[in-house]
């Protein structure tokens, strides 16, 4: 069997994300997405409301799951048994973070390999940073973001009372 974890802040999840996973699933038999929850991080959306979002939007992907870790996450790899770790890549900035991390890990924990996945180009523009930018200035997120994500974010930033 084979597992992959793709971990990650999801804060919130992009369609950048969702199809990263649509790609790479035939290619497990199971991928687990792993949210951080980290106590040092005032995200957004809190560990369970990304968790439970994420599940939502990826309930049609039958071996797909989704859970949340603390801690390293070559601690949570080994726990869950896993193989692989995806990340993907949106350009050579991001190669250049996360060298760093997947040598890091495979230091750590050399049983599990660090797999990158190019992102597709149409959505190499989009991160969570940037999505809570334009969700913050009331911007469209239709084609940014699931359906799911959207009225998220826009609960989120809704005054007092409205959401
Ligand atoms: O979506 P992000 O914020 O780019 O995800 C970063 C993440 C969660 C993959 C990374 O911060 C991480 O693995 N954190 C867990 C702590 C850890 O294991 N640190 C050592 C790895 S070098």
């Amino acid at each position: 069997m084979t597992r992959a974890v793709y971990p990650g802040s999801f804060d919130p999840m992009t369609n950048g994300h969702l199809d990263l996973i649509r790609r790479v699933a035939p290619l497990f038999d199971e991928i687990v997405v792993a949210v951080l929850n980290n106590p040092d991080k005032r995200p957004l959306f809190t560990a369970d409301e990304r968790v439970a979002l994420m599940a939502e939007v990826l309930r049609p992907w039958q071996n797909v799951r989704v859970d949340a870790f603390s801690g390293l996450l070559v601690d949570y790899v080994r726990t869950i048994g896993a193989d692989v770790i995806l990340r993907g890549l949106r350009s050579g900035a991001d190669l250049d973070a996360e060298m760093p991390m997947a040598l890091m890990n495979a230091h750590l924990f050399p049983e599990a390999v660090t797999l990158f996945v190019p992102t597709s180009p149409a959505w190499s523009f989009v991160s969570s940073s940037l999505v809570k930018q334009v969700a913050a200035g009331g911007g469209p997120l239709d084609d940014l973001v699931p359906p799911a994500v959207a009225s998220a974010l826009v609960a989120k930033h809704a005054p007092p009372g409205r959401a």
